[in-house]
């Protein structure tokens, strides 16, 4: 039998720095110790300059998903309506999460790929000028694509009881994002993406407009009762017992992020993004996105060929974990991630799988290293 090691290049959950996996190996901490107490409120405020943010950061004990069933059912009373962009899979996760509170989704639907228009916001408020916020993905990672949440965050200055709520979970940490600048007054994200942390914790940030608003709802979560949160966290308490060994961890890695500087964090990931595409395209593959991200690539696959055979060849052959299409997609695409722990050698290792699955199943209008020579040049001209 060949040794074959394993690589994780999914759009999460990501690689773990051996850094971050060591704190996570140390004994486990007592959520009510003032050793975890500190970590606590360390990582707290190191999650806030992550997030650029004046606003409160809360940690939950849950996944992405968590945070944002926790954004609304907080942030909305039942009979509230709130502009919901639905252009992929996570899109349609914050519809449904209005439809189980009670709270009516305005739904700007946008072609899978695609990237909405702040215009169409501005239209849907107008034309609805009882809704109450705007809830939309930082990146679509089904598509692997970017919205333009700064543009909205321009349109709602004109709206101030609009509130924004942007899904960054496979956004923070691939961008330098200013949330406060941006106008963004509930961000969120998960510890297993960018943060490169295993799955476990989300994140979720609330400026005062939030906060205001966060007085005037009664929540009907008992589990993610934000208030309640809030009191506790900000004594570095939580009301319920976290986990501890991931805010361990969650320190570490946002130590390693501070270390490398955000903005050159940012600057890595445009490049392996920029690297990723031209690779792809140089074996005559189409991106699918009109807009894309920088933490996930997303790619048709050749005509004739099924992308789920792509990502299980990567997978069964070569050990390196990539992910196929989501809904409708499974199988017209595949993605994939260069994002948290990722360097070019890991883009460079994701582009070779590539090639030689597409080669496997029939498909050779190319040589192989035509898409690591593409890629290189992108890499050896920064
Ligand atoms: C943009 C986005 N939103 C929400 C989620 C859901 O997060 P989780 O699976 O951690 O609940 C994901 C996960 O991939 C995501 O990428």
């Amino acid at each position: 039998m060949r040794t074959i090691k394993k690589r994780l290049l999914t759009p999460g959950p990501t690689m773990v720095p051996e850094r971050v996996l060591e704190a996570l190996s140390r004994p486990v901490l007592y959520h009510r110790s003032p050793e975890f107490k500190e970590i606590f409120l360390d990582t707290r405020e190191r999650l806030k300059k992550l997030f650029r943010t004046d606003g409160e950061v809360l940690i939950l004990t849950s996944s992405g998903t968590g945070a944002m069933e926790a954004a609304v059912v907080n942030l909305f009373k039942p009979g509230d309506s709130a502009v919901v962009v639905v252009g992929g899979k996570f899109g349609e996760r914050w519809k449904e999460l209005c439809e189980v509170y009670g709270v009516r989704p305005v739904v700007i639907e946008v072609e899978w790929g695609r990237s909405v228009n702040p215009e169409d916001i501005e239209k849907a408020i107008k034309e609805n000028p009882e809704v109450k916020g705007v809830l939309v993905q930082i990146c679509e990672t089904s598509t692997g694509t970017i919205h333009d949440v700064k543009g909205i965050g321009e349109v709602l200055k004109n709206y101030p009881d609009v509130l924004l709520i942007a899904d960054g979970i496979t956004a923070y940490g691939v961008y330098d994002i200013p949330t406060d600048e941006w106008g963004i007054d509930v961000a969120i994200t998960g510890s297993q993406k960018a943060l490169m942390t295993p799955p476990g914790l989300a994140v979720i940030s609330l400026n005062e407009r939030a906060l205001k608003r966060l007085e005037e709802v009664e929540t009907r979560s008992y589990y993610f009762d934000l208030k309640k949160e809030l009191k506790n966290q900000k004594k570095g308490q939580t009301a319920y017992t976290t986990g501890t060994s991931l805010v361990v961890a969650l320190n570490e890695a946002l130590k390693m992020i501070e270390e490398e500087g955000l903005a050159n964090v940012a600057k890595r990931h445009e490049l392996l993004a920029k690297a990723t595409r031209a690779g792809v395209e140089a074996i005559g593959l189409k991106l699918f996105s009109e807009r894309p991200a920088n933490g996930v690539t997303a790619i048709y696959a050749p005509e004739g060929i099924n992308g789920q055979d792509v990502v299980k060849i990567a997978r069964e052959e070569f050990g390196v974990t990539i992910a196929g299409g989501q809904a409708h997609l499974k199988g017209k695409i595949f993605r994939l991630s260069h994002m948290g722990y990722v360097d070019i050698f890991d883009v460079l290792t994701a582009l070779e799988v590539t090639e030689f699955a597409l080669y496997k199943l029939g498909y050779r209008k190319f040589s192989l290293g035509d898409s690591l020579r593409a890629a290189m040049e992108v890499i050896e001209k920064c």
